[in-house]
């Protein structure tokens, strides 16, 4: 696969974060780690590939937030774009862009998407009744009503959604309305909207989902069903301030609803981060391959809106791939941002490195729906077992024996034995399967490999016993330098930050071969090399370094 992947380009997308609140450990393990495992495998592939994301700066969640400051939506949202990128940076998460669904050539690619739809036929008006504030004299679409849930009589939710039963309701629906801004009961009132006729691509859809064998089988199985049941056209007009306006001069005052511009700033940001536009952007997106990373939540707007939309726009390919992944759980509870049930990055990354955070989310979260669980004892356990006694005995054993018994330089080997051969057939082996399951979409099972390589490794040395067998002993360095080496480059998608510092202690420069991946089960490290300095790569975490995450929790 890699052969075919590294012929064309790459596009990769993560779903975009509302700039709002600040992301947390459920952002991470579903939507920005796992491509970001991928982007790095193909890059050390030499792969031609782009990763982008954006904040998704419209909607009515944005508008209240400001709004509840007193600030200009376009202040906050731009404070946010920033503080994304920052946390990202800081867990080793670099796009190529990170754009904001709010900039000139978003607005643009959105308000083009409508023209060509409306021109197509793919939109309709009709009125729709709507909640209006005779107070504050607006229309109060979505979250600027709140009321009683009539599934589950949870007070004080919005009236799009019950956070508490977890269902979709429909305007009207939310039981003793009041408006979110005054607290007044609203009226109903009537308003001319724009609808996108998702009816229309039923058949298509249907086709697309099952000609395509790529697609993950669980996901589209649902999205078959939901087809079956038929599809209902969407409301993509809001009448709000903040939003892409409405491209028609009949449509003064409306914007397009969030959900019809945030995954075309997919297409804005990989242009941009390609540094085409025009004829030459649309070709060069239609040559890649490109694969959206989502969570679970959004799989109906990634399956079915985004598709469609692209259909009847009729200029940019689908995606090939949308690798949804389930919800992350904190301590066995649902992620909850108004119980404050959540653990942000920053916060997370103020107590622990970001290599911690990354390895224990790709262990625990698999290539499917399933919801993971992130447990504080699980973590330290994690940590302290797999990555501090296994990958860290082994790399800093080997450098502190190099140090120590022979001036920090690497020993020249004999002729390999039976214990190298089978070591080295090892490293083949890890770098080869690691490789076909990252591919495969499976980073759990990939880390897994190599953690199991490294069990190979201990054992190598354990046996070699270079503290007695004294004349074994610069074979045994030798070989286990290299294996560090290899470890490295194995290493390297999964937890960036060790691999350099892994490399950094051997005294090797970054690599600068196409071909990093494959030369991970090469001899990386020549005799009489002069390694760097060895210190643990990891830490043991302790119970009253878990202490200040559970604090966080209240
Ligand atoms: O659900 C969300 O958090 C949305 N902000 C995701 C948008 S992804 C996209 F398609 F733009
Ligand atoms: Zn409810």
């Amino acid at each position: 696969m890699v052969d075919e992947l590294s012929e064309r380009n790459i596009i990769i997308t993560a779903a975009l974060p509302y700039a709002y609140d600040d992301l947390h450990l459920g952002h991470i393990a579903s939507t920005h780690l796992p491509p970001d495992i991928l982007y790095r495998y193909l890059k050390l592939n030499g792969a031609s590939a782009i990763q982008v994301c954006a904040s998704d700066d419209f909607g009515t969640p944005i508008l209240i937030a400001a709004e509840k400051k007193g600030r200009r939506p376009s202040e906050c949202v731009s404070e946010w774009n920033s503080r994304f990128k920052a946390d990202l940076e800081r867990l080793g998460i670099v796009y190529d862009t990170f754009d904001r669904t709010s900039s000139a050539e978003n607005i643009e690619m959105a308000q083009r998407f409508f023209t060509r739809l409306y021109e197509g036929g793919y939109i309709f008006t009709s009125d729709v009744s709507q909640f209006f504030c005779e107070n504050d004299r607006k229309f109060l679409p979505d979250r600027y009503v709140k009321g009683r849930c009539p599934h589950c009589g949870a007070e004080d939710q919005y009236s799009d959604a019950c956070e508490n039963c977890g269902r979709t309701l429909q305007p009207g629906e939310v039981l003793d309305p009041k408006c979110a801004i005054c607290g007044r009961p609203p009226v109903m009132r009537s308003s001319e909207h724009y609808f996108f006729k998702l009816s229309a691509f039923a058949e298509r859809l249907n086709d697309w989902l099952k000609g395509n064998s790529d697609l993950q089988p669980d996901a589209k199985n649902y999205v078959l069903n939901w087809i079956k049941d038929g599809l209902q056209d969407w409301d993509v007009t809001r009448d709000i301030s903040w939003g892409v306006p409405v491209p028609l001069k009949e449509a003064e005052g409306k914007v397009l609803y969030g959900w019809f511009d945030n995954h075309l700033c997919y297409i804005t940001a990989a242009l941009k981060a390609a540094g085409r536009s025009g004829d030459e952007g649309r070709r060069y997106w239609n040559e890649s391959r490109v694969y959206h990373f989502i969570g679970k939540d959004i799989v109906y707007h990634h399956y079915l809106f985004l598709p469609s939309m692209r259909l009847g726009e009729g200029e940019y390919k689908l995606p090939d791939l949308i690798p949804a992944r389930g919800h992350l759980l904190l301590l066995g509870k649902k992620i909850s941002r108004s119980k404050r049930w959540m653990i942000t990055v920053r916060d997370f990354l103020d107590s622990f490195p970001p290599d911690y955070l990354r390895f224990y989310l790709t262990r625990i979260v698999p290539y499917d729906q399933s919801d993971a669980n992130f447990d504080l004892q699980e973590f330290a356990d994690k940590i302290n077992n797999e990555l501090v006694a296994n990958i860290g005995n082994f790399v800093y054993r080997t450098l502190v024996f190099v140090k120590r018994e022979n001036g920090g330089v690497v020993p020249s080997p004999d002729v390999p034995g039976e214990d190298e051969k089978h070591v080295m057939d090892e490293l083949e082996g890890a770098t080869l399967e690691t490789g076909k399951l990252i591919e495969q979409g499976h980073y759990d099972r990939a880390l897994r490999r190599v953690l199991d390589f490294a069990t190979e490794c201990n054992r190598y040395f354990q046996r070699k016993a270079p503290w007695e067998n004294v004349k074994e002993r610069p074979t045994t360095l030798y070989y286990s330098c290299n294996l560090v080496a290899g470890l490295a480059t194995l290493l390297g998608p999964f937890l960036p930050f060790s691999s350099e510092e892994i490399r950094e202690q051997l005294g090797l420069d970054a690599p600068t071969r196409e071909e990093k991946w494959a030369s991970a089960s090469e001899l990386q490290v020549e005799p009489g090399r002069t390694i760097g300095e060895p210190s643990p790569i990891f830490r043991k975490v302790e119970a009253t370094d878990l202490g200040k995450v559970r604090v966080l929790l209240g």
